[in-house]
C-alpha cells in the first residue's frame, strides 16, 4: 500500500543546513509496454524492461533551507538553466509530497546531464525522474529516515514512477517488472521489481540494443497524450489481457534460452503498441519511412543469416536493435553498410542491457 511510503521523519529533522547528492540512473527499453494508465500513475497492464547501459541521466540535487511556502527549483541541463523544465519538476513535487515531508523546507537547484543529445529522440523522462527520485531518498537518508538499501531503492521506485510510469523500472538493473499480476511473486502496480536474475538464461544477459536514430527531435505524441488514447479505445481491454498473457508467455523463454522465441514476442508487442495508436482517436503513425525501411531489411537479414536480430520500438520512429553478443560482430557489420543509412545524420547509438 501507498502507506508504507509516508516519510517517518518528524519536521523538526528538517533544520539541516545545505547539502547536495547525486546518482546515476540508465534509460530502459520495454520488452512488454507499458501503455495506458489509471489514476495516481497506476499502469492497465504488467510491463517488463531491460536497464541500459550507456544511456543514462547523471544529476546532482543542491539543496538549501528556506523559509516561503511555496515549491522552489531550479532546473539546469548541461549547465545551463531551464525555466521550462521547472513545471515538470513542480508537478512531480506536488505528487510525491505526501511521501517527501522536507520538499517546501528546502530550495533546489537540480543539475542534470544526459549520457545522449536531448535531440536524439531518446526519451530523459526514464532515466531523469529515476536520478532525481534517488537523489530525494539519499536527502531523506541524510535527515535521518534510516531507509535500508532495499527500502531506499523501493522507496525511489516508487517516487520515479510519480514522476513517469516507466521510470519506476530504471531504478534496478537487468529485467525490471512494473504491475500487479498473479504470476510475478511481489510484483506491484506502485514500484519496479527487479526479475530475478536466476530466473534469466545466460544468454539474455549479453543482449545488445543498438539505437537506431531514424528521427532526431521531439516525438510526434507525447507519452500522456498517448496513454490517454487508451481510453474508450475499442481495442484496450484486450491490449491489456494480452500484455499479461505475453509477460506471462516470456517467463518460461527467459529462463530457458530461446531467442527465436523471445524476439518474435518482443516484435510483436512492438508492432501491437504502434497499432495501437493507429487505431486510436485521433490516430498517430508514429513510424517514419525509413523506420519500415530498417525493419523490412531486417527482416530479410534474418530469414537469409538466421542471425538472431530482432527489434522493439518505443513510442516514436527510432528502432532499438536486440541481440545476443554471440550475434554480435556479423550484427554490428550489418548495422554500418545496410541500416546505418536510414539514421538521420547516419546516428545511432550502441547500448546494451546491465546486469
Ligand atoms: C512506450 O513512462 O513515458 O515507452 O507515465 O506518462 O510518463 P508517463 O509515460 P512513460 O510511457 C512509456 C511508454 C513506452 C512503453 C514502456 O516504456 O513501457
Amino acid at each position: 500500500m501507498e502507506q508504507q511510503f509516508i516519510s517517518k521523519l518528524s519536521t523538526n529533522a528538517f533544520s539541516l543546513e545545505k547539502g547536495s547528492v547525486n546518482a546515476k540512473s540508465p534509460s530502459n527499453i520495454a520488452l512488454i509496454k507499458y501503455w495506458g494508465k489509471k489514476k495516481n500513475q497506476i499502469p492497465t497492464n504488467s510491463s517488463i524492461s531491460y536497464t541500459l547501459t550507456n544511456s543514462y541521466t547523471e544529476t546532482e540535487l543542491k539543496f538549501s533551507p528556506k523559509t516561503s511556502e511555496e515549491f522552489d527549483v531550479e532546473v539546469y541541463l548541461e549547465g545551463e538553466l531551464k525555466e521550462s523544465f521547472t513545471p515538470k519538476i513542480i508537478t512531480f513535487f506536488e505528487r510525491i509530497t505526501a511521501y517527501i515531508p522536507f520538499l517546501k523546507h528546502y530550495k533546489f537547484e537540480v543539475h542534470t546531464h544526459n549520457s545522449f543529445p536531448h535531440s536524439s529522440g531518446i526519451a530523459s523522462s526514464a532515466s531523469g525522474m529515476s536520478a532525481m527520485a534517488l537523489c530525494l531518498v539519499q536527502i531523506e537518508n541524510i535527515l535521518g529516515a534510516n531507509l535500508t538499501e532495499d527500502e531506499l531503492l523501493q522507496k525511489a521506485s516508487f517516487l520515479a514512477r510519480l514522476g513517469s510510469g516507466s521510470a519506476c523500472r530504471s531504478v534496478y538493473k537487468g529485467l525490471v517488472e512494473w504491475g500487479e499480476n498473479n504470476f510475478i511473486e511481489g510484483s506491484s502496480d506502485l514500484y519496479g521489481t527487479k526479475f530475478p536474475d536466476n530466473e534469466i538464461h545466460e544468454v539474455f544477459k549479453t543482449f545488445h540494443d543498438t539505437i537506431l536514430l531514424i528521427h532526431e527531435g521531439q516525438k510526434s505524441v507525447s507519452s500522456t497524450v498517448g496513454h490517454n488514447l487508451m481510453n474508450g479505445h475499442p481495442y484496450a481491454e484486450q491490449r491489456f489481457i494480452e500484455a499479461n498473457d505475453n509477460l506471462k508467455t516470456l517467463i518460461p523463454i527467459l529462463k530457458n534460452g530461446d531467442v527465436k522465441a523471445f524476439g518474435e514476442l518482443v516484435e510483436h508487442e512492438a508492432l501491437t503498441l504502434h497499432a495501437m495508436m493507429m487505431m486510436s482517436n485521433p490516430a498517430f503513425i508514429l513510424m517514419k519511412p525509413n523506420t519500415v525501411a530498417a525493419l523490412e531489411k531486417l527482416w530479410e537479414f534474418r530469414r537469409e543469416t538466421g542471425k538472431q536480430l530482432y527489434f522493439t520500438l518505443d513510442a516514436g520512429a527510432n528502432v532499438h536493435l536486440l541481440y545476443p553478443a554471440i550475434d554480435a560482430e556479423a550484427i554490428e557489420v550489418f548495422i554500418e553498410n545496410e541500416l546505418k543509412k536510414f539514421c538521420q545524420n547516419g546516428n545511432y547509438i550502441e547500448d546494451k542491457v546491465t546486469f
